[in-house]
């Protein structure tokens, strides 16, 4: 009726996906389904979605996703599927197109609504079809816990979702992955498994199904039996020569990760994806050559942080350049603590400290706090939701670097202690999100958690910072 024939995998998918138990349950209660891009991922969930609803008759379906627009766009594809089909059409009685609260309504009153990936998001809602696509983005539990719940109450319910392989900011996916790998004895090795306890008695994962079509670990970029591991429309949709050709040009992370669906540069190989880092060094000689400066008109920022050990001490400079792009830089480092504050507060301080991040309580540097204050300097405390909110967006920053072909959107200058840290730290999560984790990384992770404070408190636009002539030039005040 869709005018869709299923391709074989989407087929055999939905056959095993939707197996039922003796008392007609579903037999998976989660979906978890990895394949590479433009195999016809979103497409599958579209038909399911309008069968569920318009033969199955399950009352509400909800779509949610860490980003609202792959919500949106999934659900639109549903409703146009369903406007193209007069026999469907008939049975739609409403389409709100409201951003933020879209909804599809039919006559006999199954309901498919949009839900933002909020704490309240889905809340107070039953679903019977929870849609999640694109699961990698998800880099917090937010709008999984808030939407998975909903179908708890409800007899006939599945969650489902798609994506190619994330990267490690993509927590859910590889919590999921993890869990199922597990259960298997891990067929494809350990790297990019979230740590997970061995299985027990109790396997509570019988009801997570996970259907993963990616090339084996080991297979190279050119392999095409890797290609065909992952996906399974090729032949049939997809062709060898359009996957020949993001060979050859994307990026090998990029490929590995979209189009042979694998989990690359898990092995403690840095939070970010491989290659987006290296990706982000503007070298000094480069800047000279283009007479890059930095933008003195625009505040810079100071990042302080110490080290697991509490044996080294790195302040970092985060500022705008005359580019008009962020750069970040490790300032200056040197062992003990003794030397941040007279070194910040220098009459020879071409910037002056007055924007200055650091973490008030919990890490070592914060020992630190309270003679900042005695010395009259006003640290911006990075604490709370910026803990795990300026690492997202240090991260967004050097990932969309590389992925808008060469337009690099956060600049370093390839120094040794920070690209060390940038490429081994390990992250734990946090709260609904996650952060450098200093004492488990392989190598000092410090200077890059004072990358991330400069360039987050940056990123706030703080107020421009006026020094008066009188100050530089060293004014006794009489009283
Ligand atoms: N069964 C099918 N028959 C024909 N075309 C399909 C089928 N499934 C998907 N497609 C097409 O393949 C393309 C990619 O599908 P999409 O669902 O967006 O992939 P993904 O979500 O995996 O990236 C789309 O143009 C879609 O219309
Ligand atoms: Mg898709």
């Amino acid at each position: 009726m869709l005018s869709i024939v299923l391709l074989p995998w989407q087929k055999w998918l939905l056959i095993h996906a939707l197996e039922l138990n003796e008392d007609g349950t579903y037999r998976f209660k989660t979906v978890v389904l990895l394949v590479a891009r433009q195999n016809g991922k979103s497409t599958l969930m579209q038909v399911l979605t309008l069968w569920r609803m318009f033969v199955d008759g399950a009352p509400l379906v909800i779509g949610t996703a860490q980003s609202l627009d792959i919500a949106e766009e999934q659900w639109r594809g549903a409703v146009e599927l369903a406007e193209s089909v007069p026999e469907l059409a008939e049975y739609i009685e409403s389409v709100d197109r409201t951003n933020g609260k879209k909804a599809l309504r039919l006559t006999t009153g199954e309901r498919y609504k949009v839900a933002a990936a909020s704490r309240r998001g889905g809340r107070g809602l039953s679903g019977d079809l929870v849609l999640l696509d694109e699961l990698r983005e998800h880099q917090n539990w937010l709008a999984w816990s808030a939407v998975t719940k909903t179908t708890m109450a409800r007899p006939q319910s599945q969650v489902w979702a798609a994506s190619n392989a994330g990267d490690l900011s993509s927590v859910v996916l590889r919590h999921l992955r993890s869990l199922a790998h597990r259960a298997l004895g891990y067929p494809d090795g350990t790297d990019g498994m979230v740590d997970l306890p061995p299985l027990g008695e109790d396997a509570g994962e019988e009801s997570l199904g996970l259907f993963e079509w990616s090339a084996a670990p080991g297979r190279s970029v050119w392999d095409r039996d890797g290609w065909a591991e992952a996906n399974p429309s090729l032949g049939h949709t997809v062709d060898e020569r359009s996957i020949a050709a993001a060979a050859s040009t994307d990026p090998e992370w990029v490929f590995r990760t979209e189009v042979m669906c694998q989990f690359v540069n898990m092995a403690g190989l840095g939070p970010f994806p491989a290659g987006s880092w290296s990706a982000a060094l503007d070298t000094k000689e480069d800047r000279a050559a283009r007479g890059v400066r930095r933008d003195e008109s625009r505040p810079a920022c100071y990042g302080v942080d110490m080290s697991h050990g509490r044996d080294m001490v790195y302040v970092a400079i985060a500022f705008w350049d005359t580019e008009g792009r962020p750069r970040v830089e490790i300032a200056a480092q040197r062992s003990g603590p003794d030397w941040v504050l007279p070194w910040l507060t220098s009459s020879k301080r071409r910037i002056p400290p007055t924007h200055i991040a650091m973490q008030r309580r919990g890490a070592p540097v914060s020992s630190l706090w309270d003679s900042f204050l005695e010395a009259g300097l006003d640290p911006t405390a990075w604490e709370g939701p910026n803990l795990a909110g300026w690492h997202g967006t240090f991260y967004d920053l050097i990932r969309s670097g590389v992925a808008d072909d060469g337009v690099v959107k956060l600049t370093h200058g390839g120094q040794p202690v920070l690209d060390i840290a940038a490429t081994t730290a390990d992250i734990r999560p946090l709260g609904d999100g996650w952060v450098i984790d200093r004492k488990g990384s392989p190598a000092d992770a410090s200077p890059l958690m004072a990358a991330i404070a400069a360039v987050g408190l940056l990123m706030t636009n703080p107020g421009p910072t006026f020094v008066s002539a009188y100050e530089q030039g060293g004014l006794t005040v009489l009283d």
